[in-house]
Order: C-alpha cells, then structure tokens, then sequence
C-alpha cells in the first residue's frame, strides 16, 4: 500500500496549471455512451475514479483510450447492457450509467454503487425517476434490473425531492434521447451539470436551463459524436488554495474556473489571505495566521458553500486565530477527517452535523490514515502546514481525485513523496 510522506511547515509557493473536473469528466463519459460514434474528451484528468469508468465503458463494448489527458470514446458497438457488481462499487458515479445506457439500448442492469463513505447514500431518487420515465425496475439478488415497458423511455415532469446533482444527470442521460419532453424541478445547479449538458448540446441534444432549477429536456432520435473541453476543477482548485493558505505562502492557479469558485473564494477571503482573480486565474496570497471565519460555514448546493471543500478549508482554519463553526448540511458523515486533524494537535469538537473548530497555533506531524477523498486531501493540507513528518496512508482515497497529488505539491516547493 503507497503512503505519502510530507515534511511540513514549507511554504508553498509558485504556480499551478489545475486539473480537469473530475465530478464533470464522469457524466460525460457516461454520456458518450449515447453518441454510437466517437467523442474525443480533451482536459481530463486522469485519475483512479476516471479509469474506473474507463473499466466501464470497455466492459459494455465501448473502446476508450487515453493519452495526455485526452480521452477519446467510440461507443459504435455496445454489446453489453451490464455493468459488474465490482465496476459498480469502485465509485457512486457508476449509478449515473444508469440512465445513458437505458437511453441507448432501453434496458440496463446495475447493483448499489461504492464511493465514499459520507453516511447514506442511497439512489432512491434515480430510481424513481426512471420510473417515472417507463423504465420496469426489479431487484433481484442485489442487482437492479431495468428495462424501458416500451422499449425506449419516455420524457416525464419529475419534482426532487432534494436538489441532488447525480439524480439529474442520471435523469438528463436517459432524457435526452427519450420519447418526448422531461421536465426536472429543483434540479442543482452545480456547473459540473452545465458541463454536461454543454457535452450534450455539442452532440445535438436540446437542453435548457441547466445552471437554474428547471430543466428542460427534449428528447431527440440520435445524437452525434463531437470534441469537448472538460471545465476545469474547481474542488481541486479549492483544495491547493486552502493548502496554499495554510502553510502561509502564495499561489497562481492557472486554468480556473473562476466564477464557479467564488463560493469558496469569498470564505477564504475572511481568513484574511488576499485574493485576486481574472479571466482564468486565481491568485492568493495568504498572511502570517489566517484569521477564523466569523460566519458560520454551512455547507448548501451551489452556489452555497460546497460540501466536497469542507475539510479541505478546516484543515486551514485549525490553525487561524480564534472560533470557526462549520454546518454539514449535504452528508450525513462528512467529518471523518477530524480525527486525524485531532491527531496532529487540532482542537474540533464534532456535534452531529456542527463542528466547532477553536484555532490552535500550530499542528505536528503524524501518522494518519485517509478516510475518503476530500477528508485525505484535508489531511494532506493540515501535513504541509505541520510542524515535522507526517505519513498519510490509505492514499487511494486521494488518487480518486487528485492527479498526481504529490508532483503539484513539490512545483509548489511542498515536501510531498509517494513511497
Ligand atoms: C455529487 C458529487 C460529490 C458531491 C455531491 C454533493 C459527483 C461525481 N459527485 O455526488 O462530489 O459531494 O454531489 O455536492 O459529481 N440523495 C438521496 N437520494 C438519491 C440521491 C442523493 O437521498 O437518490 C442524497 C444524498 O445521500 C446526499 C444528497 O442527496 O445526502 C446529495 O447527494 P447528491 O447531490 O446526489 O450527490 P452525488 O451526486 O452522489
């Protein structure tokens, strides 16, 4: 098992090229499932998550390569409706296949899906949505056996429950070669949706309102294959800011996405750093001791506070001058990294979805383990800012979403290394 070894307290400093979207790149493969002709994704990242649906695609028949970060899909000859129970565990987002390979073919079988442990999480809101849409849905020993009644699923005026990004994505694949209009209300508006939907649009599908709460979809015969940009990612950009705030020094991010970074960006400011951007870069500079965030951190769908930069922004702020209060309001158990942060010297306390974070001077290093993607990431954070040597283990949960995580480190003048 690889471990990251990081010998804290060095300043990051320098500039960063930030990665693709990890949270945009998988819908969008998914969604090359509906083309049947080759699409050629550009800027994405290639990480474990990635490959995982890379797995996917082949196992259905598609061919999928990558190089330098292009990865170009042909999903000609789709000869398999089924996707393994192990393909399905290795990440949540195998449930959004769901929906493009019911919009190909009418039918498809999938079990539960893996991801990280955050609490609950179930796919009930998929599910009924396909049945809304005239999908047959059965269980049968742990798998989910679908199958459009007509042969082809039809477009439905479906309510969420609850603004969730997956449920609309699975419900936009399935839609957008359907049988007539799907009309979704209280969708999220998360851009990682707007992307898809852009990846979408460029294979002729006819989508509107993404990035508010109703979209509309009108269900086409065929789709067409195309070449597509993937935005950058804003949760990775988030994470080497706070990194970056953390260990007081300074960073150019280059090839961000600057408004959909804002919810972040306008917290972080309120620790005291500076921050500049302009057209697709944001600049920090961060003071000696950050300051604590007087504003309670609640964690919404976008353009709240976003959920998956929670930990990453604590693992800054367990050393600012005085009091943050956080509010998990999207998962149920996303505080699962405070341990480790304890381990290293923090002072958090964790009641149900509050945890109160009293700023301590400084941390020390530690052996720890990640718990999940975003919680690793914070641990990684809170190392480079800690006094002496850390050893982070269970780095898999990292590799999920960060390319190459400790090489970004080391550009910056961090001490990061795989062993
Ligand atoms: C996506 C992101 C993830 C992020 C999350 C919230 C991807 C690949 N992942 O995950 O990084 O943390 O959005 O911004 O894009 N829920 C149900 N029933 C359902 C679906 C969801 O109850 O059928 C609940 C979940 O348990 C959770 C909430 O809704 O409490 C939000 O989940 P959702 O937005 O669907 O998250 P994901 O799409 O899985």
């Amino acid at each position: 098992m690889q471990k990251l070894i990081v010998n804290g307290g060095k300043r990051l400093r320098g500039e960063l090229k930030l990665q693709g979207s990890k949270n945009s790149s998988l819908p969008i493969m998914a969604a090359a499932i509906l083309c049947g002709e080759e699409c050629r994704l550009d800027n994405c990242p290639e990480l474990t998550d990635i490959y995982s649906a890379a797995r996917i695609l082949n196992g259905l028949g598609c061919k999928c390569r990558f190089s330098d970060n292009t990865a170009v899909i042909d999903s000609a000859d789709i000869n398999v409706t089924e996707i393994p129970e192990k393909l399905m565990r290795e990440m949540r987002s195998s449930i959004i296949f769901m929906g493009a390979i019911l919009g190909r073919t009418g039918e498809c079988t999938v079990s539960m899906p893996g991801g990280c442990e955050l609490g609950s999480r179930p796919i009930d809101m998929h599910i009924s949505a396909m049945r809304r849409m005239g999908v047959d849905i059965r269980e049968n020993h742990g798998k989910i056996i679908c199958r459009a009644v007509s042969g082809k699923a039809h477009g439905a005026k479906i309510s969420l429950q609850f603004p969730s990004v997956g449920a609309p994505e699975t419900i936009i694949l399935c839609a957008v070669t359907a049988d007539g209009e799907t009309v979704i209300n209280n969708a999220a508006r998360e851009p990682e949706i707007c992307d898809l939907c852009g990846f979408l649009r460029a294979c002729g599908a006819e989508i509107s309102g993404d990035g508010e709460s109703r979209i509309v979809i009108k269900g086409k015969n065929r789709l067409h294959g195309c070449e597509y940009r993937i935005m950058p990612d804003r949760i990775a950009g988030a994470t080497y800011l706070a990194m970056t705030a953390a260990t007081g020094g300074e960073i150019i991010l280059t090839d961000a996405c600057v408004a959909e970074t804002e919810p972040f960006i306008s917290v972080l400011e309120q620790t005291g750093c500076s921050i500049i951007t302009y057209d697709d870069r944001i600049y920090l500079r961060s003071g000696s001791r950050l300051r604590a965030v007087r504003d309670r951190i609640r964690t919404m769908p976008h353009p709240g506070f976003p959920t998956d930069a929670q930990a990453v922004i604590m693992a800054a702020l367990v050393t600012a001058d005085g009091t943050s209060v956080f509010e998990e309001n999207i998962f149920d158990c996303r505080y699962r990294h405070t341990d480790a942060l304890v381990k290293m010297g923090a002072d958090i306390q964790v009641l149900r979805k509050i945890a109160v974070v009293k700023g301590v001077p400084e941390l020390h290093g530690a052996n720890i383990e990640a718990t999940d993607l975003r919680g690793g990431a914070a641990m990684a954070a809170a190392a480079l800012a800690a006094e002496g040597v850390s050893e982070i283990s269970g780095i898999f949960h990292i590799d999920r979403g960060y390319e190459k995580i400790e090489n970004a480190v080391r550009l910056l003048g961090g001490d990061m290394r795989r062993v």
